[in-house]
């Protein structure tokens, strides 16, 4: 499914809703629903939105049947600015009635970003009833690169299909990431891409047209559904209607 929102605040809306329709349906199923929220910028608008009071989203959520995750992590520890458990932290879980236990982050302080992933995978293997952990609900962004999580273009992390967490050295960066690998990624019951931004039109049109050349054309449910959130910007419109103006 592909929704296009008119602005950055209308996909922060429009992703919300999918957020507590996800919740609640799990919920009601299991009393449980698990997330992996996402890092970078873009998820940030969403994650305020779900923890302000006036708003309608907060009150509709069953916030103590939920357990978060990260879909990956920076190596840093979790207090550095760069920090994706540090930004959901701020938006989000530290405004809302969520105990720790409840808040899975990776334990990225650790020097030894693979022993950090090992940990991390067995944190998630937790959530297994037969076969690979399936968590309900799996955030996303795209980079201009075409990346997802942290598995980049290039990256040994395309061809995992035994560990569901790894730690790549990012060339680009120096540094290490941890990230959820496709074949945990692809088990999800719901993903959903969140992409703001007209510094993202090009990707997105390459990702959504081209035939496989980017990470995130990996990101394939095998038995869930693929949820792509734009914004006018990120769609390439307001580009489009303005070249057709001229
Ligand atoms: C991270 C992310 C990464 C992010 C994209 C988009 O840790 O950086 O998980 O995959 O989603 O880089 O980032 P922006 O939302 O900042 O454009």
């Amino acid at each position: 499914m592909l929704q296009i929102f008119a602005d950055p605040g209308e996909l922060a809306r429009g992703a919300a809703e999918h957020f507590v329709a996800r919740c609640n349906g799990a919920v009601q199923q299991r009393a449980l629903f698990t997330v992996a929220l996402s890092g970078g910028s873009t998820p940030r608008l969403l994650y305020q939105l779900l923890a302000n009071p006036d708003e309608s989203f907060r009150d509709r959520i069953p916030w103590s049947n939920i357990h978060f995750f990260w879909s990956d992590e920076r190596h840093v520890p979790p207090d550095h600015p760069d920090s994706n458990y540090r930004m959901a932290n701020e938006a989000l879980l530290s405004h809302v009635p969520i105990s720790e236990n409840n808040v899975h982050r990776v334990l990225s302080e650790n020097a030894d970003a693979s022993a950090a992933a090992e940990a991390y995978e067995s944190t998630l293997w937790v959530l297994a009833d037969d076969g690979l952990p399936r968590l309900d609900l799996i955030l996303l962004g795209l980079g201009t690169d075409g990346h997802t999580a942290s598995i980049f273009p290039g990256s040994e992390v395309l061809h995992e299909t035994r560990r569901l967490v790894a730690a790549p050295w990012v060339e680009k960066l120096k540094a290490y990431r941890i990230t959820m690998t496709l074949p945990l990624l692809n088990n999800g019951a719901s993903v959903m891409f969140l992409v703001s931004g007209k510094e993202k039109a090009q990707i997105v049109k390459e990702v959504l047209e081209d035939p496989k050349k980017y990470p995130a054309q990996e990101v394939r449910p095998t038995n869930g559904e693929l949820l792509w959130l734009l914004d006018e910007d990120a769609a390439g419109h307001k580009e489009e209607q303005k070249n057709q103006k001229d």
